[in-house]
């Protein structure tokens, strides 16, 4: 056996499902039909950040889309077809777009750092800090700065998955849906609320308002 191989993986992953099957033998041919999950989670492809565990949901609970620095562009079709997906098919009640601190892609925008073809895709993070620039600037230091953007990006995937035609679209049909924007401490292991739950045009209205107001847009 060579010593590159990945049995130890395999080994982990029959040992888990094993201990699954143990408490509920028939779980994997019950889920084998169909998923019903509540929630798309829209998150950073950081190692650190892994979504289902650190909420502790099992397989079948959660939608994922994840990517580096949780950005929801909307002309990204491979984000768009997943929330098409949860919104339209699976009708997930909660959408929720969640960043953490210290994330690499973020910092790289803040401080230009350059990594190759990334930094095209972290551009979108230097939109978010040229917007904020003069709040962003009050902050004494780089920490500071750098945790206020991740959740200023958050903030503002929140209201970009929030106007988009797809989210929209449910709003108007009546479908119950909710918008929530949450940040994660790789730190401590705990999530935090960005007190933004967000199920209607005139809440994103009101909460893009609030928002502006804080950061001194307006
Ligand atoms: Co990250």
């Amino acid at each position: 056996m060579s010593q590159n191989n990945l049995e130890h993986l395999l080994v982990k992953n029959r040992q888990w499902a094993q201990r699954i099957k143990d408490d509920d033998p028939s779980f994997f041919q019950q889920l084998s039909s169909q998923q019903k999950p509540r929630y798309l989670w829209i998150g950073c492809a950081d190692s650190r950040v892994p979504c289902t565990q650190l909420v502790d949901l099992l397989p079948g609970e959660m939608f994922v889309h994840r990517n580096v620095a949780n950005l929801v562009i909307h002309t990204d079709f491979n984000c768009l077809s997943v929330m098409q997906y949860a919104i339209d098919v699976l009708q997930v009640e909660h959408i929720i777009v969640c960043g953490h601190y210290r994330c690499g892609g973020i910092q790289a925008a803040l401080q230009n750092q350059q990594f190759g073809l990334i930094d095209n895709w972290l551009r979108h993070v230097q939109d978010v800090i040229a917007k904020y620039k003069n709040y962003l600037d009050k902050f004494v230091t780089e920490q500071e700065r750098l945790d206020q953007l991740c959740e200023l990006n958050v903030i503002e995937q929140v209201f970009n998955v929030c106007e988009n035609t797809l989210v929209r679209h449910a709003w108007n049909r009546g479908q119950k849906l909710s918008v929530h924007g949450w940040i994660y401490g790789v730190e401590d292991g705990l999530l935090r609320d960005l007190s933004l739950n967000v199920s209607s045009i005139e809440e994103m209205k009101s909460s893009v308002h609030h928002l502006f107001t804080k950061t001194g847009l307006i």
